[in-house]
């Protein structure tokens, strides 16, 4: 069975295969970050039309890359993400299930960023302990298999990526600002400054990054505000990130007694995260590089796990949702 996955939830337009047979097939990849760069942020309206301009050849170009000419379903992306952009992903996706005459399943984005390790050689077994940290969701979740998902803890304001993100503006960096952040804060010295962890001095397992944000500006305005200052400062609010969620993952780990950690979504791609969490007492499972931010070969994969289960599939309707809750996967 071979399952073409769309996704278009925000500035990424991908498409990929994923069959029983050979695994991954194809997936290709248009990032619209230079498009937006200019606004220092996603523009919800030339998201859309730029994911119209794209999908058709992107499609083309994948079926050529995995050499075939139809498939045995199709998945999408049906939220949380932009509504405009989810509706092109899943306008298209359902139109080309009709017209194949195969069925469709619309899939949610934390739910496939969460599978994405699966696709690695060395996949997770259930259960594990999932910390999903990308740009719109921070949350720690017991997975115990495909659908059954309960949070444990997640972001009451900022997530760690827009924290990321919103931290890089301010500091006058270019968009998208997490990895341009990460790459300044290596210049850094971590002890210029410290800064503080957000609610790790309270029990519970939830996060809050809207303040370390505000702090980090106070210092940056109340500083030289120079190349060295602002380099200091990067290091020290990546390591207030990195040691916040180090501190939550190591907290969930004992409660839950669960030795494998799952950590997906786009700033699993840090590196000071990666080295921290080596020293869990837990092996830790991530998605390739360029699994960790948005892709559609987690959509494939997630949709041909639902559709070969007989799990789940849509109906006719071309159905998005902005907000979608993780834990509620139908
Ligand atoms: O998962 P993703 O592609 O999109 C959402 O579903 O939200 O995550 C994108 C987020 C952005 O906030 C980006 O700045 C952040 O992941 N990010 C990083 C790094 N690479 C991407 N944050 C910190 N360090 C990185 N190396
Ligand atoms: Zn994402």
């Amino acid at each position: 069975m071979r399952i073409l996955g769309i996704e278009t939830s925000c500035d990424e337009t991908a498409v990929a295969i994923y069959s029983s047979q050979g695994g991954l097939l194809a997936h290709q990849l248009y990032s619209q970050a230079k498009l937006h760069a200019q606004y220092g942020g996603v523009v919800p309206e030339l998201a859309s039309r730029d994911h119209v301009q794209k999908l058709t050849h992107l499609t083309q170009a994948t079926l050529e890359q995995a050499g075939v000419t139809q498939v045995d379903g199709v998945a999408c992306t049906t939220g949380p993400g932009l509504i405009g952009a989810l509706l092109v992903g899943a306008s298209f996706a359902r139109s080309l299930a009709f017209a194949w005459r195969v069925p469709y399943v619309g899939v949610n984005h934390l739910e496939s960023h969460l599978l994405a390790p699966m696709l690695e050689p060395e996949p997770p077994s259930f259960p594990f302990l999932a910390l999903l940290v990308s740009g719109g969701h921070t949350l720690l979740a017991e997975v115990q298999g495909l659908g059954q998902y309960q949070v444990l803890g997640e972001t009451l304001d900022d997530a760690a990526g827009e924290a990321f993100d919103k931290t890089a503006k301010l500091l006058g960096l270019g968009y998208p600002g997490g990895p341009e952040l990460a790459r300044l804060a290596e210049q850094g010295q971590t002890d210029a400054y410290h800064f503080p962890r957000p609610m790790v001095d309270r029990p519970g397992l939830d996060f809050s990054f809207s303040g370390l944000k505000t702090y980090t500006l106070n210092v940056w305005q109340n500083s030289q505000q120079d190349q060295t200052t602002r380099a200091n400062i990067a290091a020290a609010f990546q390591e207030a990130v990195v040691d916040t969620l180090f501190i939550k993952c190591k907290r969930a780990l004992q409660q839950t007694h669960s030795t494998r950690l799952v950590v997906a979504g786009g700033v699993g791609a840090n590196q000071l995260l990666r080295q921290r969490l080596k020293q869990l007492p837990a092996q830790v499972y991530y998605p390739r590089i360029e699994f960790c931010t948005d892709n559609a070969a987690m959509v494939a994969y997630l949709g041909w796990l639902y559709l070969t289960k007989g799990v789940r599939q849509s109906s006719m309707a071309i159905e998005v949702r902005a907000r979608w809750p993780f834990a509620m996967a139908d």
